[in-house]
């Protein structure tokens, strides 16, 4: 087949023009680049030289490469260049009437089959189609920041736009190695579209005094494994950038979480931009600095004593007990492993065992660390025998009438002074706390799948819980090697408070058929660089946990936008349960 577009022009050079020219050039293309003055234009191309040598100092290109991409590229400030090329990329600033008058010229200029794209981030790629008398050879060919690493491209097409359009433009992203996936003009296609809803709330997380900058982004960081904390991302991304999505966006869905937090029309106002203005959500050593120089680093700490703890209870034999058990017992801590019966309690020493014994296999563990782990946990069939432990760690059924049960048993057993801890992940530590009659002692200490794997702890305090509690569990939380993130008794905590929206969000973008599953989840993968999709999440999590923890979120929030995506709720009904079940949003028995 005959390679798409041998010859593209570029228009506008800057941050994203001169990468896309670089990376078609690269391609073999012939590439006019077009600025908007010949001062600029002499600019340009001394970006571009100077980013190839750095190509070329880095390996990532040689010299003579380099050679033949710089002969390939021609720069100058005449539009007119434009009619020799197939196809018109536009990455000028993102205002809509520059980029319609842009559109119209262009439209005058070239040939009838020559196709334009727009570089447009959050802009209507359907008004700007409609400055032209071609809108079905005009599209958007979204590429992200630093061009030469982001292997993702989002080739947009509008109502509009001839279906073969597209297909050449996916190809020719294939032909310039990367990977294309197919959206709709929408504010945000897909990857800015659920990423900036995301931040929004984590912004707004932040403004209501919820939890600090600190542990907001260390909490998404270690609980989700994402390369970067939600307000750090801001920071970079420009905080006037994101407020600009964000409006776009709201424009357009009139949804209230995408009403953009106030505090970023604050930042923007006093010029607190981010990185690029040395100071956003944090403050940074210089402008264009990536090192924040006001960040507490490391987990927070107390600023009181904690009480002593020298022995551990953990109640419960699921998964989450017996991870929570291992965390305890490697960190030397002598744990009473307690379940309903002595033989649940058995058969989770022995798992725990056969954990212990992953890990010896994989070098992460000797065997002497083993056998002393072990030695420290004992099994016990009733709770009674919590009585003189110092602290309880709850990890039963996520069950409230179950869990208050167990708070009120051990409220009537343990001595007075130990801390309650509950691991929930979804009910209110409240409820738990107000089972027994020392309400100041219980607190959540919700610990993330596989719990010797997860860093995080989120140490949830009720409005009861006393200061040298919570000061007790995250001085535990450094011992057991585990980072502490601080915040209230509210639906979600941090962590699934911004995730399940996000992955709704995903489910809602698909119900809607905006974006294929495979698209939704490499776009994500590739654009943000997240471990998984959120459809590859969501099956590995569960749908019907999923649903129970929207439900929650929703509960607590009444925000319309919260609601469980109606898809979810009929997968559930459906038994497509995710992996566990074989089939949630892919077929897993199939693969
Ligand atoms: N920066 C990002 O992270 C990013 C990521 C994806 C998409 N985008 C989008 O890409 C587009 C370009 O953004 P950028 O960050 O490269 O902007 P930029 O400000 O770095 O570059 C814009 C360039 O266009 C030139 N220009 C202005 N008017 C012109 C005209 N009439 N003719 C020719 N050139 C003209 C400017 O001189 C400048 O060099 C925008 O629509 C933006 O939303 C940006």
């Amino acid at each position: 087949m005959e390679r798409p577009f041998p010859t593209v022009a570029v228009v506008g050079l800057g941050t994203m023009g001169a990468g896309v020219a670089v990376a078609v050039a690269k391609s073999g293309r012939r590439v006019i680049g077009i600025e908007a003055d010949e001062a600029s234009a002499a600019r340009a191309l001394a970006r571009i030289e100077e980013a190839t040598a750095h190509a070329v100092a880095r390996e990532r290109l040689t010299a003579e490469e380099r050679a033949g991409l710089l002969a390939r590229i021609s720069v100058g400030s005449a539009l007119d260049a434009a009619a020799a090329a197939d196809l018109v990329i536009e990455e000028v600033p993102e205002r809509l009437e520059l980029k319609r008058e842009l559109f119209a010229e262009l439209d005058r200029i070239c040939p009838p089959e020559t196709v334009l794209a727009t570089g447009t981030t959050a802009l209507s790629v359907t008004r700007i189609a409609a400055a032209t008398a071609r809108p079905d050879r005009v599209l958007g060919l979204h590429f992200f920041n630093p061009v030469h690493t982001m292997k993702l491209v989002e080739v947009v097409r509008t109502v509009l736009t001839t279906p073969r359009v597209a297909e050449d433009a996916a190809a020719f992203a294939r032909d310039l190695d990367k990977e294309p996936v197919a959206a709709g003009d929408r504010a945000g296609f897909v990857v800015n579209g659920l990423l900036f809803a995301y931040l929004n709330q984590a912004a707004a997380m932040y403004e209501s005094r919820y939890a600090t900058r600190e542990d907001i982004d260390a909490a998404m960081r270690l609980g989700c494994g994402l390369p970067m904390g939600p307000l750090a991302l801001l920071d970079l991304i420009g905080v006037d950038t994101a407020r600009t999505v964000l409006e776009a966006m709201y424009e357009q869905s009139r949804d209230r979480l995408h009403a953009p937090a106030p505090i970023l029309g604050q930042l923007v106002s006093a010029g607190l931009l981010g990185r690029k203005t040395g100071r956003g959500f944090y403050t940074y050593e210089a402008p264009g600095s990536s090192r924040a120089v006001d960040a507490q680093t490391g987990p927070a700490r107390p600023d009181l004593p904690g009480r002593e703890v020298r022995t551990v209870g953990v109640c419960g034999s699921g998964t989450m007990a017996t991870g929570i058990v291992e965390v305890f017992a490697k960190a030397g801590y002598p744990v009473l492993l307690a379940a309903r019966s002595q033989e649940k309690a058995e058969t989770a020493k022995a798992q725990l065992a056969r954990s212990l014994e992953r890990s010896v296999a994989k070098g992460r563990l000797s065997e002497e660390q083993r056998d002393a782990a072990l030695a420290l946990v004992t099994p016990v069939g009733q709770y009674g025998e919590l009585a003189e432990v110092d602290l309880v760690v709850e990890a039963v059924a996520e069950d409230l009438a179950v869990k208050r049960e167990l708070f009120a048993t051990l409220d009537k057993i343990v001595k007075p002074g130990a801390v309650l801890a509950t691991t929930t992940s979804s009910l209110p530590v409240i409820s738990c706390a107000s089972a027994t009659s020392r309400p100041q002692d219980v607190i959540g200490m919700h610990f993330f799948n596989p719990a010797p794997a997860m860093k995080l702890v989120e140490v949830v305090s009720t409005v009861l819980t006393a200061p040298d509690v919570t000061a007790t569990v995250l001085e535990l939380c450094a011992k057991v090697r585990k980072h502490p993130v601080e915040c209230g008794d509210r639906a979600g905590f941090i962590v699934n408070a911004l995730l399940f929206p996000y992955l709704n969000d995903a489910v809602r973008m698909l119900q809607e058929h905006y974006a294929t599953v495979d698209d939704i989840d490499t776009a994500m993968k590739l654009g943000c660089g997240y471990p998984m999709g959120p459809f590859e999440l969501l099956d590995v999590v569960g749908l019907d946990v999923s649903l129970t923890i929207e439900q929650v979120l929703h509960q607590e929030f009444r925000e319309p936008g919260l609601a469980a995506a109606p898809l979810l709720e009929h997968l559930v009904a459906a038994g497509c349960l995710g992996r566990k079940t074989g089939r949630g949003f892919r077929d897993h028995a199939r693969r």
